[in-house]
């Protein structure tokens, strides 16, 4: 059964956590990562504590699961009409148990609580995991282009469960 996920303010202890899923290869390739040494990335997450505090339209949140720690991140992008989401699980070894559909779901509620209208995800047509990942939060594909598609999830048109998400794990 999947750990239940919580979300909290990104801290610079994340930024380490986070940086050291550059040293596993599965995460670098299928996150897309940029090849840089591990202190790079060290300071690249770091950087990233410091952007959300100085862009109020962007934030990276911690997933948390008891037990475990920080399992993956959660990042919010405010659009003109809806707020981008990115997320991750790390190291990959925790992949294909449920968590990265947890990420997400915990993100939605959090969007719910925001009072957002709707949240966006771009996505490769190639990415099976992340797209499972969208299927399983309710996301629909709204375009479909050769090399990225557009997940939509509208939060207007019913309440958001404040009791957390129903997952399938
Ligand atoms: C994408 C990511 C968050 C998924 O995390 P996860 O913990 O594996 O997610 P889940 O366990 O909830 O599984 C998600 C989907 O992957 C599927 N899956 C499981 N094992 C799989 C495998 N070996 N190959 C392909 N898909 C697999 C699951 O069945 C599920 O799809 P379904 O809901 O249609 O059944 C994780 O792989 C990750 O962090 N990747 C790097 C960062 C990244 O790519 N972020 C997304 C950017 S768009």
């Amino acid at each position: 059964m999947t750990p239940p996920v919580t979300l909290r303010a990104f801290t610079l202890q994340d930024a380490g956590v986070v940086a050291s899923w550059a040293l596993d290869p599965a995460f670098v390739a299928l996150a897309g990562w940029s090849c840089r040494t591990a202190a790079e990335h060290r300071e690249h997450q770091r950087r990233l504590v410091s952007r959300s505090a100085r862009f109020p339209g962007w934030e990276r949140l911690a997933a948390t699961t008891p037990g475990l720690g920080v399992v993956g991140y959660l990042d919010l992008a405010a659009g003109p009409d809806a707020t981008e989401v990115g997320y991750a699980v790390g190291p990959s070894a925790r992949w294909g148990r449920g968590l990265g559909s947890a990420v997400l779901a915990a993100g939605v509620v959090e969007a719910g609580r925001r009072g957002l209208p709707a949240l966006l995800a771009l996505v490769s047509p190639a990415h099976a995991r992340s797209r499972g990942v969208l299927r399983a939060c309710g996301f629909t594909r709204v375009h479909a282009g050769a090399d990225t598609e557009t997940w939509r999830l509208g939060l207007g048109t019913k309440p958001v469960d404040e009791s957390g998400p129903t997952l399938r794990r």
